[in-house]
């Protein structure tokens, strides 16, 4: 039976076909992808979706696709049904909270507003520590919120940790750590648990984390 994966295109894109092309696949396609969006492996029963992070988690929930690659950030703001199968080691990051050195959150009385592009992660972590915040979701350079008085500090991913530092902001905590990940969608894991499973075998034997 042919499998189907939704790839995560953009961050992850290029660690993912280094991956795959070291446990043998072949995904060439997707290197001369031009407009296209679904390639197929030259060498096995494979086909490939780039999609954006949280689409590819929608895909293989609803089935479309068998497996995904994405990142964790993704996962843990989604609230999906996958299996989460395979830490894959590469696309590493942390979660962080970052405000300007001088408007420390957790020094301030008052109000507090967190711009994220997670807002749920940014709501799960507050409550945790028992923080009365307001969320403000924010779509992208989310670090420009902060220094534009959107807010008073971000919830994002620090990868290098260079936009934060360009834009004068400051790490106050780090919430967890991130990377790619494979999941599978819950009934085909059991329908096509020989090809899954084969996949999973096969990427395991090249990754190293
Ligand atoms: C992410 C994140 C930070 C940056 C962190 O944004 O939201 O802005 O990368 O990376 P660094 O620690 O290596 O500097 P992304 O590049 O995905 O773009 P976006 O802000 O438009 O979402």
């Amino acid at each position: 039976m042919s499998i189907s994966i939704a790839l995560t295109k953009g961050r992850l894109e290029q660690e993912t076909i280094k991956v795959l092309e070291k446990a043998n696949f072949d995904p060439s396609e997707l290197k001369n992808k031009g407009r296209k969006l679904v390639f197929k492996d030259k060498v096995k029963d494979i086909k490939y979706f780039l999609v954006k992070a949280a689409d590819s988690i929608t895909y293989v929930e609803h089935g479309v696709a068998d497996i995904g690659v994405v990142g964790k950030d993704t996962i843990l703001e989604s609230d999906n049904n996958c299996y989460e199968v395979l830490d894959l080691g590469f696309g590493k990051c942390g979660f962080i909270v970052a405000s300007l050195p001088q408007n420390d959150i957790f020094k301030k009385v008052g109000h507090i507003k967190i711009g994220s592009k997670y807002p749920h992660v940014a709501k799960e972590y507050f409550k945790k520590k028992d923080m009365d915040v307001e969320v403000i979701k924010i779509e992208g350079s989310v670090e420009l919120a902060p220094i534009l008085g959107l807010c008073d500090g971000i919830v994002d991913i620090m990868e290098t940790g260079t936009t934060l530092k360009e834009n004068g902001l400051v790490v106050l905590d780090r919430i967890c750590e991130i990377s790619a990940r494979l999941i599978v969608n819950k009934a085909s894991f059991k329908m096509k648990q020989r090809e899954i499973g084969q996949f999973i075998e096969e990427i395991k034997k090249v990754i190293n984390n």
